[in-house]
């Protein structure tokens, strides 16, 4: 089956850094490979990642990409050496319950506070994650806890103090969707054209029709 997304990417060109409005910067691209110079721009990141290697392998398929010949943990690895190259403040990392425990161990090794909110996605009781929030100073924001992560995204995006904020695994673009509505800055990447031209169409569509 080929997952189109409506087909949005075919009116956009999908090479290279993308410029958005008030400097946002987004590129297809996949981080176990490179990381663009850009990212390290972000001084937040919120970075909501597949969950193991049989979740990341259907993002590589639905992006009509060879799945990678690596395990998870190497999978894992990259991830978080992207993200010391970033070097955020604050990390918000979202996770399912397998591997949360190497997540959780992974972030106490490079910040000093660490908390987590239960949370869930599709806005569905029964389909639970977690939302990781990592930081050198005391930061826990009780309004989080409980809720979907969409609304967890909302909320960071509109109330967390941060100059940029970063997305490894744009997806469909919530971070970005929520950042621009905050008139806000963002960076981020996505392996997906198909996925990311979703967030570039709903901000450009927007723009033309608000101008
Ligand atoms: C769970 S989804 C994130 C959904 C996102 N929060 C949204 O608003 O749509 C994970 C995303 O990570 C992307 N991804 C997976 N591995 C990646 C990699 N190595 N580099 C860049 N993006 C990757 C997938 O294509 C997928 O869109």
């Amino acid at each position: 089956m080929k997952w189109e997304y409506g087909g949005i990417y075919k009116a956009y060109d999908m090479t290279g850094v993308i410029a958005l409005p008030g400097g946002s910067l987004v590129e297809v691209c996949d981080w176990t490979a490179r990381l663009p110079e850009f990212m390290k721009q972000a001084d937040t990141l919120f970075v909501d990642p597949p969950w193991n290697m049989g979740n990341a392998r259907t993002f590589y398929t639905k992006a009509e990409l060879p799945h990678p010949e690596f395990d998870f943990l190497e999978f894992s690895r990259r991830l978080f050496e992207r993200i010391d190259q970033i070097a955020p403040r604050t990390l918000f990392i979202e996770m399912g319950k397998q591997y949360l425990g190497w997540y959780l161990q992974a972030c106490s090794a490079r910040y000093s506070h660490l908390t987590f909110y239960n949370s869930t996605y599709f806005h569905k009781q029964q389909n639970k994650c977690y939302v990781i929030h990592a930081s050198q100073k005391r930061e826990r924001y009780k309004s989080l806890e409980d809720l979907d992560e969409e609304d967890i995204i909302k909320w960071i995006c509109a109330n967390h103090g941060y100059e940029c904020i970063g997305d490894l695994c744009m997806g469909r673009g919530l971070v970005g969707k929520h950042a621009y509505l905050n008139g806000r800055r963002f960076v981020g990447t996505e392996l997906n054209k198909k996925r990311l031209a979703v967030l570039v169409n709903f901000i450009l569509a927007t723009q033309i029709t608000s101008a």
